[in-house]
C-alpha cells in the first residue's frame, strides 16, 4: 500500500507515520508538511519519503503524489481557535480552499480518502452525546469568527459525503474529539493562545505564567489519548468496510471541565516535576482573552457506537494517565 500524508509533520501526522512505519509491512509512506521536525526521528526509514511542498501554492505537485499514492489522508489544517478568531481567512485558504483541491484530485484519481473531520463541526448542539447520523450542526452568527474552522470543516464533510454518492468516491471521515499528547503543540512558545488547552496550560505553567480559565472554565472537553486515536485510524486504514462512514473518535469516560483540567495538571506539575509552585489559576473573558468573535461550546462528548461497531474500537487510556504521558513528554526532557 501506498499512504500518503498530507500534514506528515503535525501531530496526529507524525504519530500516524511513526505507527505505520514500526509495523514494518510492505507499505510506503509519502509525507508532505512544510517542516519535519517532530518526524525527524523517522527520516532514516527507508519505507518513508519526505517531500516539502507548501499545498497553498504547489497543488500540481500534490496532485502528481496523489495519482502516484493508493490511500490519502489530508491532514494540514490550522486546528487552533485563537486564529480561528485573528485570521479567519487563512483557515478559510488551508482548510477548505486547499483541502478542497485535495479532495477533487483524489476523486479525479479515483483513490482512498481518509479525512480528518473534527468535533467542531457539532459546534453548540445540546445533545448530550454527539452522533455522527442524528446530531445537529450548531455555529453562531457570522461575527462569531471562531465557527469559521467548523463551517470549513463541515462543508468538506458535505462535499465529500456527496463525491461518494455521485461518484462512488472510497471515502472515510473521522472525528478527533481533542485528542492529546506528545508533540501536540510547542510549549517553548509562551504566547497566550498560541496552543489547545493541555499544551496551553503546560507552557504557562513552563514559563512561570498564571493559567486562564476562560469564562470560568465550566466548559467540558472529552481528552482522548493520541495512542487511542492512531489505534482508530490504523483501524480504518486497514479496514475494507468503513467506506462513505463519518467516525467519530474520542473518549467520553475522559470528560472534564477546563477548570478540572487546570487543577489537575497544575498539581500533577507541582508533585511530579517540581514546576509551576507560583503559577496560579485565574479567570479571564474571553472576549479578553480571544477577542470579541470568539464563541465558545459549553459541553462536548461524542458517542463512539459507530467507532465500536465499525472498528471494534473503544479508548483505553484515562485522563489522568493521559496527563502524566503528555507532561513526562514535555517536562522530563
Ligand atoms: P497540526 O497543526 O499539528 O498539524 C498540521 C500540519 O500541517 C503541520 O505539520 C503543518 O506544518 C502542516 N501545514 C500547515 N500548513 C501547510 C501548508 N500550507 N502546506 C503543507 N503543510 C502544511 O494539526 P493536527 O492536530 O495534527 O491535526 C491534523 C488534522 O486533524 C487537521 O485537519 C485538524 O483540523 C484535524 N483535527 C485535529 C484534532 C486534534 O485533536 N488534534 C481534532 C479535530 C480535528
Ligand atoms: C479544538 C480545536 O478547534 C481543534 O484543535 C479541534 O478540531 C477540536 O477542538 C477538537 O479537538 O475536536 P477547543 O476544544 O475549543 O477546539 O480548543 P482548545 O484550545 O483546546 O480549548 C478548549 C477549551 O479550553 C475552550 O473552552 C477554551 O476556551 C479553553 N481554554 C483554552 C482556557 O480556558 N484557557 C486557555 O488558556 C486555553
Amino acid at each position: 500500500m501506498r499512504i500518503l500524508i498530507i500534514g506528515a509533520g503535525g501531530f496526529i501526522g507524525s504519530h500516524l507515520c511513526e505507527k505505520i512505519l514500526a509495523l514494518r509491512r510492505d507499505w510506503h509512506v509519502t509525507a508532505v508538511d512544510i517542516s519535519f521536525v517532530k518526524i525527524e526521528h523517522l527520516l532514516q526509514d527507508k519505507q518513508l519519503r519526505t517531500i516539502q511542498i507548501n499545498i497553498l501554492t504547489d497543488m500540481d505537485s500534490v496532485d502528481e503524489l496523489i495519482k502516484e499514492c493508493d490511500v490519502i489522508f489530508p491532514l494540514a489544517a490550522v486546528a487552533n481557535p485563537a486564529i480561528y478568531v485573528q485570521n479567519p481567512l487563512k483557515v478559510f485558504e488551508l482548510d477548505f480552499e486547499a483541502n478542497l483541491r485535495v479532495v477533487k484530485s483524489v476523486v479525479t484519481h479515483g483513490k482512498r480518502l481518509i479525512f480528518p473531520s473534527t468535533s467542531e463541526v457539532y459546534g453548540m448542539c445540546k445533545d448530550n452525546e454527539f452522533d455522527e447520523e442524528y446530531s445537529p450542526c450548531v455555529t453562531g452568527p457570522i461575527c462569531k469568527q471562531r465557527w469559521i474552522y467548523s463551517c470549513c470543516k463541515q462543508m468538506l464533510d458535505r462535499v465529500i459525503h456527496a463525491y461518494g454518492s455521485r461518484d462512488g468516491l472510497r471515502y472515510t471521515l473521522f472525528r478527533p474529539f481533542n485528542w492529546v499528547g506528545p508533540r501536540l503543540d510547542d510549549i517553548s512558545n509562551a504566547e497566550q493562545g498560541s496552543s489547545r488547552v493541555v499544551t496551553q496550560f503546560l507552557s504557562n505553567i513552563l514559563h512561570g505564567r498564571d493559567i486562564n480559565l476562560v469564562n470560568g472554565g465550566h466548559q467540558t472537553r472529552c481528552f482522548t489519548y493520541i495512542s487511542d486515536g492512531i489505534g482508530a485510524l490504523m483501524k480504518i486504514l486497514e479496514s475494507d468496510h468503513v467506506d462513505r462512514q463519518i467516525i467519530n473518535i474520542g473518549n467520553p469516560h475522559n470528560e472534564c471541565s477546563i477548570a478540572t483540567l487546570a487543577q489537575k495538571i497544575l498539581d500533577l506539575a507541582k508533585k511530579k516535576y517540581g514546576r509551576g509552585n507560583m503559577v496560579k489559576i485565574k479567570i479571564a473573558n474571553s472576549n479578553d482573552y480571544y477577542g470579541k468573535s470568539y464563541q465558545d461550546v459549553s459541553k462536548r462528548v461524542p458517542s463512539i457506537e459507530n467507532a465500536k461497531r465499525l472498528l471494534d474500537w473503544e479508548p483505553e487510556v484515562g485522563l489522568d494517565e493521559l496527563l502524566i504521558k503528555t507532561m513526562d513528554f514535555y517536562f522530563s526532557r
